[in-house]
C-alpha cells in the first residue's frame, strides 16, 4: 500500500494523505497539501478526552520522511492515533517512512526513520495504546479551555500589528503568531488575497491557533470567505475592541452600551454568521454582558435594540440631571482624555486620592469616573476620567458611548493627556483629535499633558513645547499643572456688578454658590453686589432670572 502511495504521489508530485480506521478501512483519500484535508469533518470525530481512532498516513513527495509542525498539528487536532510520513523520492521509490503518537498532556513522541521493511509494526501498536491510556486520563483539557491562542494577521504597518497584538493581550488571548501582508487596500473578498489565506491556513495549523485577528474591520462575507479558506473563526479589530470593553463594562450603564455597540455590529454583520464557524463555543467575540442574546435573529436585535436605547436615554437624562446639578453648585468640570492607556485613571488617582482601577491594559476604565478635587481655598473642580481612545475605534461604540464621552466634550477644560514614552505618540494625538471633533469637543480651553515623563523618550518635550511634562507614578509636575488649572478656571471669571432688590433677594444666594462674591453694600431698597462669575454660571443665572438679571446689572459700583 504505501509503496502504491508512493508511486501515485511521484507521479502527480503531490502530498496523497488516507485516513485509515483501526478496521483497516480507508475513510478518505486527499490529494494536495495536509492543509486541503477538510477539517471540519473530522472535527466532529474529535472528542476532547479519545482518539479519534483514526490514523493519518500520508506522503512527502520529494523525499523526506520526517515529519512536519503541520502533520503534528493536525494529529494533535484531530487526536489521531497516528500520523504517519512517508518519504517519496523522485522516481517514486519509498525513502522512509516516520511516524507520530500522542502523549500525556497531548504531547507527541516521534519515532526515528525507519526503512519500509523494518517497520516495527508491533511497537506502534502498542504506541496507540498508550496514547488512548494517556487521553483517556486527559479530561477535559480540550484547546479551548485555555487561552486562546491568536494568529495576526495586517494588511496595514508593524506598528498597528503592534497595537492589535496590545488589544489581544487585553483580551485574554495568546498571540502565537503575526503577519503583515502590505496591501494598498484590503481585498475585498477576503482581506489578504486567497494565496495569502491559503498561506495562513499552513500557519494556523502549524501554531495550532484557535482564532484568526484581522487589524480591521470585516464585511460578513470577507469574514465567511476567510473562514472557510483558513479553516479557524475569525475575529476582527472591532469583535476584539468590542470583547474588551464587553469583559470591562461594570456599571450597569456600561454594561448597556457594550451591548448596543455589540448587537449594532452584529446587525450590520448578520448575514456571514453562523454559516460558517460555530459561535455557540463561546471566546472572542460571542462573549458580552448580553452572553445569551448575542445569537438573536435580525428582528430581535432590532428589538433589543430598541430596548437598550430608551433604558440608555432614562439614564442619560439622570445624568444630565446630575450635571445640572453640579453646574448649579458651580464646580467647574475638567475632563481627561487621551489615548488608551496613557495613564489617565492613574493621573485621576494621583491627583484626588482615588482609587480608579489602572491595568496596564488597554481600555481598563469604561465608565466616566468623577472626583472632586479641592484647592487649599476651598474652591475645586470635579475632574472626569473618560473611556480611552485608540485608532480606528469602532463607530459602533462612539455612538454607543457618547453620553459617556459627552461627559468630556460639556466639560469646562480638556486636559488632554499623551505618553511620552511612546513613539506613536504624534499618531495617537492625532487619533485624539479626530474623536474629540467627532464629539464636538473644540471649544473649551486645553491643557496639553505629558504623562509617563519619568520614562519619556529623547525630544518629547520639544515636540510639545506648550505641554506639561508629569508623571502620576512619582508625582513630578503635578503642583504646576494644579497651578495652571486654577489659573484657567480663575481666568475664566469675570467681575460683574448688580444692584438686587430686597423682592429679588434669591439672586443674592444664588450669586454666593455659582461665583465669588466679591464685596456687599446694604443700602436701603436692596444690595449692591460684586461677584466673580464665569462664563457658565453667568448663563444658568440668565436662564434662571431672565431679563430681570438685566435689569439688576450695573456696569460700575457707582451706578444704582
Ligand atoms: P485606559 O483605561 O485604557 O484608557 O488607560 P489609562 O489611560 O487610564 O491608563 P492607566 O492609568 O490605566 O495606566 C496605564 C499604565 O501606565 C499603567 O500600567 C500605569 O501604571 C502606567 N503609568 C501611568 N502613568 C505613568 C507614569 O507617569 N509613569 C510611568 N512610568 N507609568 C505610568
Amino acid at each position: 500500500f504505501a509503496r502504491r502511495l508512493a508511486s501515485h504521489s511521484a507521479a502527480l508530485n503531490r502530498e496523497i494523505a488516507v485516513y485509515v480506521s483501526r478496521t483497516g478501512e480507508v475513510l478518505s483519500v486527499t490529494v494536495g497539501y495536509l492543509d486541503n484535508v477538510p477539517l471540519e469533518q473530522w472535527s466532529l470525530r474529535r472528542s476532547s478526552d479519545r482518539l479519534s481512532m483514526v490514523r493519518c498516513i500520508h506522503t512527502h513527495p520529494g523525499g523526506s520522511a520526517a515529519l512536519s509542525d503541520v502533520d503534528l498539528t493536525a494529529l494533535k487536532n484531530l487526536r489521531l492515533d497516528a500520523m504517519c510520513a512517508i518519504g517519496v523520492s523522485e522516481d517514486g521509490r519509498v525513502t522512509g517512512v516516520t511516524a507520530a503518537f500522542l502523549g500525556e498532556g497531548l504531547a507527541t513522541r516521534l519515532t526515528p526513520v525507519y526503512s519500509l521493511d523494518e517497520l516495527p509494526q508491533q511497537e506502534w501498536f502498542e504506541e496507540i495504546e498508550q496514547s488512548d491510556r494517556a487521553l483517556f486520563t486527559l479530561g477535559d483539557m480540550s484547546s479551548a479551555q485555555g487561552p486562546e491562542r491568536a494568529l495576526l494577521v495586517s494588511v496595514d504597518s508593524e506598528k498597528s500589528l503592534d497595537e492589535l497584538a496590545a488589544l489581544c493581550d487585553s483580551a485574554g488571548a495568546v498571540v502565537v503568531g503575526r503577519v503583515l501582508q502590505q496591501k494598498n487596500r484590503p481585498d475585498s473578498a477576503t482581506y489578504v488575497g486567497s494565496g495569502k489565506a491559503g498561506e495562513l491556513s499552513l500557519e494556523a495549523q502549524a501554531l495550532d491557533a484557535d482564532i484568526l485577528v484581522t487589524d480591521d474591520e470585516l464585511t460578513s462575507s470577507q469574514t465567511s470567505n476567510l473562514e472557510e479558506l483558513v479553516g479557524i473563526r475569525v475575529v476582527d479589530r472591532t469583535s476584539l475592541i468590542l470583547d474588551i470593553f464587553a469583559q470591562n463594562a461594570i456599571t450597569s450603564e456600561g454594561k448597556l452600551q457594550v451591548e448596543l455597540a455589540q448587537l449594532s455590529y452584529r446587525a450590520s454583520h448578520l448575514k456571514g454568521q453562523g454559516q460558517g464557524m460555530s459561535r455557540l463555543l463561546g471566546g472572542i467575540g460571542v462573549r458580552g454582558p448580553g452572553e445569551s442574546k448575542l445569537e438573536m435573529d435580525r428582528r430581535n436585535i432590532r428589538e433589543r435594540i430598541g430596548q437598550l436605547k430608551e433604558e440608555l436615554n432614562k439614564m442619560e437624562r439622570q445624568r444630565g440631571i446630575r450635571r445640572k446639578g453640579r453646574a448649579r453648585a458651580g464646580t467647574p468640570v475638567v475632563a481627561l482624555v487621551g489615548y488608551t492607556n496613557v495613564g489617565k485613571s492613574t493621573l485621576l488617582n494621583r491627583l484626588t486620592g482615588a482609587d480608579v482601577l489602572v491595568k496596564n491594559q488597554l481600555f481598563a476604565t469604561l465608565d466616566a469616573v468623577n472626583r472632586k478635587l479641592e484647592f487649599p481655598d476651598g474652591d475645586g473642580f470635579i475632574l472626569v476620567d473618560t473611556v480611552g481612545f485608540i485608532n480606528k475605534l469602532p463607530t459602533e461604540l462612539i455612538e454607543a458611548f457618547r453620553s459617556t464621552l459627552e461627559e468630556a466634550a460639556l466639560a469646562d477644560i480638556l486636559l488632554i493627556v499623551s505618553d511620552a514614552s511612546s513613539p506613536e505618540l504624534a499618531a495617537q494625538r492625532a487619533v485624539v483629535e479626530e474623536v474629540l471633533d467627532t464629539l464636538g469637543a473644540n471649544h473649551q480651553p486645553r491643557v496639553e499633558v505629558l504623562n509617563k515623563f519619568d520614562l519619556a523618550l529623547p525630544g518629547m518635550k520639544e515636540k510639545m513645547p506648550e505641554a506639561f511634562p508629569v508623571s502620576a507614578v512619582n508625582g513630578q509636575g503635578l503642583d504646576e499643572l494644579i497651578t495652571h488649572i486654577a489659573g484657567l478656571l480663575r481666568e475664566r471669571e469675570r467681575l460683574y456688578y448688580y444692584f438686587v432688590p430686597f423682592s429679588e433677594y434669591t439672586l443674592l444666594s444664588d450669586l454666593r454658590r455659582q461665583g465669588r462674591l466679591v464685596s456687599e453694600d446694604h443700602r436701603e431698597e436692596g444690595t449692591l453686589v460684586s461677584v466673580m462669575l464665569d462664563h457658565a454660571a453667568l448663563g444658568r443665572l440668565q436662564a434662571k432670572y431672565g431679563g430681570r438679571l438685566d435689569m439688576m446689572a450695573r456696569v460700575s459700583p457707582e451706578e444704582e
